[in-house]
């Protein structure tokens, strides 16, 4: 289940009536779809697609977007860090990016304008979007496993636009359970920035 935490005032939120709340002033959908009895362990991405048709189609129609694909990244997918450092830097996109997650775990870092910066931590079920423009990164957590729904109007527009003076290192990632270790214990990003 998902989890708000913002740094600044050592808050955390993992009600989700209370994380839709926090995150809508800021322009974020925050949704949770059921997972539960709806895909077979070894189910592909056409039936991960196929299976939320439903809900892809709402959601197109909520944001204008054109196509959704599934992105299954683990361990061994080749390459892994390189492409993990592309997401782990402070950046924005010219569309919203758009993630249901089927399994895995990941945080989003969202720092809006006029703060405070946030981790949102997401996992099977949860769908959240980061608004176009809006400063994130993006970091998995220790067992490195996400597979999500994308959702794009143009694959274009999710080209990673680096914020200069990005502040993704002061803020480290922590997924365990959902919560997050006081500062003091603080440990290293999964993959350094
Ligand atoms: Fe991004």
């Amino acid at each position: 289940m998902a989890s708000v935490f913002i740094p600044s005032q050592q808050r955390t939120i993992d009600n989700p009536t209370e994380i839709s709340e926090f995150l809508k002033p800021f322009g974020i959908w925050f949704e949770q779809w059921q997972v539960a009895g709806r895909l077979q362990p070894t189910a592909t991405d056409h039936d991960i697609l196929e299976e939320y048709a439903p809900e892809i189609e709402q959601i197109k129609k909520k944001g204008g977007f054109v196509t959704a694909d599934v992105i299954n990244v683990h361990a061994d997918t080749p390459n892994l860090d390189a492409m993990l450092q592309k997401f782990n830097k402070e950046h924005t996109h010219s569309e919203d990016e758009v993630r249901f997650t089927v399994s895995g775990k990941g945080v989003f870092h969202l720092d809006p304008e006029g703060g405070p910066v946030f981790g949102v931590t997401v996992e099977s079920g949860d769908m959240i979007n980061v608004p176009c423009g809006m400063k994130h990164w993006f970091n998995l957590c220790n067992d490195q496993h996400i597979r999500c729904i994308r959702f794009f109007e143009d694959t274009a527009g999710w080209t990673p636009h680096y914020v200069e003076h990005g502040v993704h290192s002061d803020f480290s990632p922590m997924c365990f359970g959902g919560s997050f270790l006081p500062q003091s214990k603080r440990i290293e990003p999964v993959i350094q920035p």
